[in-house]
């Protein structure tokens, strides 16, 4: 079986690492001709990777790189780890997908297995993808078949990586998701099957959603404390000492890497496309974006004390 895996960053070198471990051959496209490269010479530019590891799957020939997106016409599926930033106007940037998926309309071919990994709003798969594809005049469900499986690899987690993170799955039919699992199983130690695409792709967004919010909430709960002059640090500690029903946050100045920040607006946008707005998620956004404001203020305030200046 022949994977390719579209984007070779955070997310599709580790995924490429499994598959290939695994005895599949795997061929990862990039469009950035250092990254590839640098995997076809066995070295690692992801902090997790050693070089090691991909140096013995490109000599036993399971890995190779490229960036020529023509080996999508004999692959039996293909999964895209394109980014999905934000636009100035903090609208979601689907222009990656969109550009993968250019790559792959022409070259899906009978049998195919199409999976979606970058985070996006639910409906993308459906909405975008499946109408681009079908194009082709392949049936989905009975020639090609399609799927979102989101990713969940936290960055330097010595505990958990991809193998043994449960990855859900929705499929555009139940025979997608039969497939895609069948896929990933080759991979990751367990599979979550969800009822649809757009399933998964709510799934990821209600886990960064979560952190988002509670990140938010305990950032005012830092204000609030200050106001009252408790120490924030002192009751988070001691209330972490509840066994149940208490997950602990932290408060600070900025959102710690390039999801929580981003993906729930994701889905704030999605709804407000249908008239609904996201008060959740719109108030946790706007109190963790004024915390870099908040905190140059204490600052400033800790200096006067010292009888120091700004400047
Ligand atoms: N990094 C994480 O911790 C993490 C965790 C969960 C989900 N995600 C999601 O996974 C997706 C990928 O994130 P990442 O961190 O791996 O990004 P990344 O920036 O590390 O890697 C993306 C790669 O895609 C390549 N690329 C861009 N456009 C391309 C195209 N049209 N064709 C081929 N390659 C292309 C880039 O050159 C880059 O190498 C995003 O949607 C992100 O939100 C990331």
């Amino acid at each position: 079986m022949v994977v390719n895996v579209i984007g070779l960053g955070y997310v599709g070198l580790p995924l490429c690492l499994e598959f290939a471990h695994s005895g599949l051959t795997v061929v990862g496209i990039d469009v950035d001709p250092e990254r590839v490269r640098r995997v076809n010479a066995g070295e690692s530019y992801i902090l997790d990777i050693p070089d090691a590891a991909i140096q013995k799957l490109v000599r036993s020939g399971h890995l190779k790189a490229t960036t020529d997106f023509d080996v999508l016409s004999t692959a039996d599926a293909v999964c895209i780890c394109v980014p999905t930033p934000l636009r100035k106007s903090q609208d979601p940037d689907i222009s990656y997908i969109v550009a993968a998926l250019d790559e792959i309309q022409p070259r899906i071919h009978p049998g195919m297995l199409v999976v979606l990994e970058s985070t996006t709003y639910p409906g993308t798969t459906e909405e975008l993808m499946l109408p681009r594809l079908s194009e082709s005049g392949l049936e989905v469900g009975k020639d090609f078949f399609l799927a979102f499986s989101p990713e969940r690899v936290d960055p330097a987690n010595s505990r958990f990586g991809t193998r043994n993170t449960p990855k859900v799955i929705g499929g555009v039919t139940p025979q997608c998701t039969e497939r895609a699992a069948a896929l990933y199983r080759h991979a990751v130690d367990t599979v979550v099957p969800v009822k649809s695409a757009r399933a998964a792709e709510m799934v990821k967004l209600l886990e960064n959603t979560f952190r988002a919010i509670n990140i938010g909430m305990v950032n005012e709960l830092a204000i609030m404390c200050e106001r009252l002059g408790v120490d924030v640090w002192e009751v988070i500690e001691a209330a972490k000492t509840k066994p149940f029903g208490f997950m602990a946050f932290y408060p600070g100045p900025g959102l710690g890497g390039h999801c929580i920040p981003i993906d729930p607006l994701y889905l704030s946008w999605k709804l407000k496309t249908i008239n609904y707005t996201a008060r959740f998620i719109e108030l946790a956004s706007a109190v963790n974006s004024s915390m870099p404001e908040y905190v140059v203020g204490r600052i400033h305030e800790a200096l006067d004390q010292c009888r120091r200046s700004m400047k």
